[in-house]
């Protein structure tokens, strides 16, 4: 007999199981939310290390004056250990289970708790990405189970992902949602799709990024400014990689390629590589980068450029080559730094700056100044409605590594952040990020999510300043889609194919938000 799934309020003790870094933040919420809460760990240390880290956070809340030490105790005094899952779950009102993303461990926890719990106690999985349906299906009263799928860190995150399948009775997605409204979250309501709105577009951009410091395109360092000094985002791809643990993306990607299929989910070597060494991110104190005493660098060798200090150039042949940022803007720019501007045919100068267009090969034009290897394309970026902070410094496979440092040197005069890329379409951060945005282009034109639902979700969970479909919107579809097209035609890569949706608004002149 169905059972009947209970009401938000009557939420009152929860059970947690698994205090990795998602568990112990999940307790963390709810326990500061006034429930009660029992944690369950498959044995003691890992029990240990999670309520380490449960304490750590409290503490910082504590120190940052976010919670009162009284409030703190308060907030212990709800969490409880049990030794084993059938005893901590017996009475809880809700399970979320939050276990590594191993479909047999999940399916092992779900065949205690189906024995172990009342029959109208709601099972949500945190899984974010595994089929919760097959969860569901494989226990009595699949109707109680649904996906709660919170984002890391969870104590700071907005949004939860509330996953109903096929069996899932409407009353316990309504209740899950009202939790976690009553938790100062947002819920977004989805079907059962692998990854569910956030995770299909953000694990394809984290892998791309790795893809593009593994070809050598640039360094783990340039890689984060672009996406954090050139759109605007809280962190840079690696630096994400590193916080969600290289072990959890690397499952993430296999459940996303499974599903979906194609390149973009296809882990990058050095992703599986690191995840093997055990070098998972944060939680190992090395992943992209290295954590030591609250210090972090990054854990490959630096491109020897940004090593190399050079002054800057004393004269500029400028040479314009379809660029975003017209020759006349750079020229005052480098002027109003004391440095001599030129142009064509004038000769004499140190450097040969291309004004370049993420679209355009700049190999072209530094060839036909008939100086390849003291050419050097610029690119200016910044986050949409402030100035450009990013100088990307475009280097063909001719162009002498003085010459690069030198226009480093010149981009530090002006003010700006120098980022160097390879000669390929997109350079850096167009590179980077309008795959991605033809990605959440991609999921509005399936129909799994709107265009305003996919913003909220990417806002909330991943702290973007604007949604993907808003930053394609402002960017402009056809920008987008010519970059795309370029990207496209030079790697062959089906993964950069335009989506049919972003060529239709190009081709119209209309904006995926209205
Ligand atoms: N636990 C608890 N609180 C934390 C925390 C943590 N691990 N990390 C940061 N915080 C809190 C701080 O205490 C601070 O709180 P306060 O405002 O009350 O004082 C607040 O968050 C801001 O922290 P900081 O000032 O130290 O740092 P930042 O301003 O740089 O923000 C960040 C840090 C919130 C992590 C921000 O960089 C961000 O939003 N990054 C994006 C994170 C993201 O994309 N998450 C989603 C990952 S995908 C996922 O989890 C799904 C999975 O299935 C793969």
């Amino acid at each position: 007999m169905a059972s009947i799934p209970l009401q938000q309020a009557d939420i009152r003790e929860v059970a947690v199981v698994g205090l990795g870094t998602m568990g112990s933040g999940i307790a963390e919420i709810l326990a500061r939310s006034g429930r009660s809460v029992v944690v369950t760990e498959v044995n003691h240390d890992a029990l240990a290390r999670g309520l380490a880290t449960l304490h750590a956070s409290l503490d910082k809340a504590v120190a940052r004056g976010r919670l009162t030490a009284a409030d703190k105790a308060m907030v212990v005094a709800r969490i409880r250990a049990a030794d084993n899952l059938a005893a901590g779950a017996a009475a809880a009102d809700l399970v979320i289970e939050a276990v590594p993303e191993r479909m047999e461990l999940k399916r092992a926890v779900f065949g205690e708790l189906d024995l172990a719990c009342r029959p109208d106690t709601i099972l949500a999985t945190n899984t974010s990405s595994l089929s919760v349906t097959a969860l569901a299906a494989s226990i009595r009263h699949p109707n109680r189970v649904a996906g709660l799928h919170f984002f890391n860190p969870a104590p700071v995150m907005k949004l939860v992902e509330v996953v109903s399948t096929v069996l899932t009775a409407p009353g316990t997605s309504e209740a899950l949602a009202g939790l976690v409204r009553a938790l100062g979250k947002t819920p977004v309501q989805v079907s059962d799709r692998a990854g569910f709105v956030v995770n299909p577009l953000l694990l394809a951009y984290l892998n791309h990024a790795v893809c593009l410091l593994e070809a050598g395109h640039a360094t783990s360092e340039d890689i984060d400014k672009a996406a954090t000094s050139g759109v605007g985002l809280p962190m840079g791809p690696l630096a994400l990689l590193d916080l969600i643990g290289l072990d959890t993306s690397l499952s993430t990607l296999e459940a996303l390629q499974a599903e979906f299929g194609g390149s973009r989910f296809t882990p990058a070597p050095l992703l599986r590589r690191l995840a093997e060494a055990g070098l998972t991110g944060r939680k190992a104190g090395r992943g992209f980068y290295e954590y030591q005493h609250q210090s972090v660098h990054a854990a490959r060798a630096d491109d020897p450029i940004h090593h190399a200090a050079s002054q800057p150039p004393a004269r500029v042949l400028l040479i314009e080559n379809g660029a975003a940022t017209p020759a006349a803007d750079l020229t005052s720019a480098i002027t109003a730094a004391g440095i001599e501007v030129v142009r064509p045919p004038a000769g004499g100068a140190d450097l040969v700056l291309v004004a370049a267009s993420p679209a355009r090969r700049v190999l072209d034009a530094a060839l036909a100044s008939g100086r390849p290897a003291d050419a050097v394309g610029i690119h200016l970026v910044g986050p949409h409605g402030a100035g450009p902070a990013l100088a990307e410094l475009i280097v063909t496979h001719l162009t002498k590594a003085s010459v690069t440092a030198a226009a480093a040197a010149l981009a530090a005069k002006l003010g700006l952040d120098p980022v160097t890329a390879r000669d390929r379409p997109g350079f850096l951060t167009a590179a980077l990020t309008y795959p991605h945005l033809n990605d959440a282009a991609t999921m509005v034109q399936d129909g799994y999510a709107t265009a305003a639902d996919i913003d909220t979700a990417m806002m909330l969970g991943c702290g973007y300043p604007r949604g993907p479909l808003e930053m394609l919107d402002d960017i402009s579809p056809a920008v987008v889609l010519r970059v795309l097209t370029a990207m496209h035609a030079s790697s062959g890569d089906p993964a950069f194919a335009p989506a049919p949706l972003l060529a239709e608004h190009a081709a119209a002149g209309t904006r995926f938000r209205g």
